[in-house]
């Protein structure tokens, strides 16, 4: 993250601040007007859900007719949140790494709603920002990042295997990141964690496809959520909250729009609902083409 930050800061310092003037920027999304509730009697399940990217897919999920169930090892946030988002989400406290808490948390849903639609697997953390040298990789930090971002997520995609390959339907979402699309842009612990989602999502895909299960992961790009403004502060301890909220904004490609949490709630809207009917094994990346290409910027030779 810090790489990609310096590039980006670099890059954009040379050119006019095109991504500031927002044409169709989707403003969090909550001026949706659509009346069609594509999640309609759904049961959704989030993990990370007290916050950022879980908590906007949980508020765009139930304006789109879904219960959910957020779960977070936070349990003010998540208390909180659930709060905020009415009496169709509920709280449950539930640490990833903990396969038991996993277990619980998908049998209380489907004890107390009958079922389990979509299990979205989205909590994670960055891990420290420092060494940056992988010779120097502090391999107990290593496995805490792994525990959270890889192994929670296998252990959510087995416990929703297990009444989603019964039900002989159901949808799973897990979130990587463009930092598991292109090395350099995060600490290695955190790169290769989301390097390792789209393989796990290929190869649950290549199983559950069978019993009618879709599976599918989502590579964001930098939103400014709790989570990147964190990290964020830790490499610029002295910038604004509004320079470090600037500084995410720069770092797209797409002239005219900038990445937000309701670009990932859309996506995981988009994947979860029968619009993505035949889609498994899919990484839907929404980064702006950023991972898509590279701007050469050749030192060209000069006439002289
Ligand atoms: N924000 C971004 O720029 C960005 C970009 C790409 C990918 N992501 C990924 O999106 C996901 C959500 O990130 P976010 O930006 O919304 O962060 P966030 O910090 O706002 O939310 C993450 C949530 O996960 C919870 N969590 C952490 N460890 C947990 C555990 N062991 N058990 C249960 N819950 C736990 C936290 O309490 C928090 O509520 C993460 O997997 C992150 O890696 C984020």
């Amino acid at each position: 993250m810090a790489a990609l930050l310096i590039r980006s800061i670099v890059r954009h310092s040379k050119r006019p601040a095109a991504t500031a003037s927002a044409t169709y920027s989707t403003s969090g999304g909550r001026g949706c007007t659509c009346t069609s509730e594509k999640l309609g009697g759904k049961v959704a399940l989030i993990t990370g859900g007290a916050s950022g990217l879980g908590k906007a897919t949980a508020s765009e999920f139930i304006r789109h007719g879904a219960r959910v169930v957020i779960v977070d090892s936070d349990e003010e946030s998540g208390t909180k949140a659930a709060k905020e988002l009415g009496a169709a989400a509920e709280f449950m406290r539930c640490d990833v790494t903990v396969e038991t808490d996993i277990a619980r948390a998908v049998e209380t849903t489907v004890e107390r709603h009958g079922k389990l639609d979509v299990m979205y697997n989205n909590a994670g953390i960055v891990g420290p920002m420092t060494p940056a040298s992988i010779s120097e990789l502090d391999m107990r930090e290593f496995e805490n990042v792994m525990r959270i971002n890889v192994t929670g997520v296998v252990s959510g995609i087995k416990h929703a295997a297990k009444v989603m390959i019964p039900a002989g339907s159901g949808c799973i979402l897990c979130t990587s990141s463009v930092a598991g699309v292109i090395g350099g842009l995060a600490p290695h612990s955190y790169t290769i964690s989301k390097f390792t989602i789209p393989g796990i999502v290929k190869s649950a895909a290549s199983e559950l496809c069978e019993h009618g299960v879709r599976i599918n992961c989502i590579s964001p790009s930098s939103v400014a959520t709790p989570l990147t403004l964190h990290y964020l502060r830790k490499v610029f301890p002295t910038a604004t909250e509004e320079k470090l909220r600037e500084t995410i904004k720069g770092m797209g490609e797409l002239k005219g729009a900038e990445c937000e949490e309701a670009d990932v709630a859309k996506a995981a809207l988009y994947l979860a609902s029968d619009d993505g009917k035949y889609v498994t094994g899919h990484n839907l990346v929404v980064d702006g083409g950023m991972t898509a290409f590279k701007i050469a910027g050749f030192p060209f030779p000069s006439d002289s």
